[in-house]
């Protein structure tokens, strides 16, 4: 994965070139924060175009092991702010930015994009996927970025940016919008 860090400003013109291109959507993630744009793969997609993806980071936090892990069993953490509930999980294949030997430790925010619908306890370790939401039956691909399978939301999920130091696994950053959040910044602006 490549990055390149760069400053977001509010008048920052968006027509400038093809990598400031965002939309509102894209715009309100960066809300005045440092933001990264990471050049991202897909499983099974090596030779293919890098994407080029948002991700707003945080001050880095310890979450979990790569020992303590076991394939399929969801592990629950706070990320970025004590009340954003995310799990982290052993698909036992490979997942976009996954982390580990294997490359398919991942993490992901429990929250449904489309409604806010909660997700808790609905991950399906046989297709490496949480869902259905019980608002409105989106499911999403834990193995590519949380691409929506079906269902009525359009986003995909919020992946937790993950690194790994020896054994330790450290949550680094936030991919996507946290359902409420009007930005993902390093101060809390959680809509009314
Ligand atoms: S809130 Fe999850 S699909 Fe609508």
């Amino acid at each position: 994965m490549t990055e390149k860090t760069i400053p977001v400003h509010a008048e920052h013109d968006h027509h400038d070139d093809a990598h400031a291109c965002m939309s509102r959507r894209q715009f309100l993630l960066a809300g005045g924060a440092m933001v990264t744009l990471a050049a991202i793969g897909l499983p099974g997609e090596a030779e293919a175009a890098p994407l080029h993806a948002l991700k707003a980071a945080y001050p880095q936090t310890k979450i979990g092991s790569l020992a303590a892990l076991k394939k399929g069993v969801p592990v629950e953490f706070a990320y970025p702010y004590p009340n954003v509930q995310n799990i982290l999980v052993k698909l036992g294949v490979k997942g976009g930015g996954g982390v580990g030997a294997q490359q398919d430790v991942v993490a992901f925010n429990q929250q449904c994009p489309h409604m806010g619908g909660p997700m808790q306890g609905t991950y399906k370790d046989a297709f490496q996927a949480l869902g259905p939401c019980p608002l409105h039956l989106t499911t999403f691909d834990l193995t590519r970025h949380g691409m929506v399978i079906s269902g009525h939301a359009t986003e995909s999920l919020p992946q937790i940016v993950l690194e790994v130091r020896g054994d330790d696994i450290y949550a680094v950053g936030v991919q996507g919008l946290v359902y409420g959040y009007s930005a993902m910044t390093s101060v809390a602006t959680k809509r009314a």
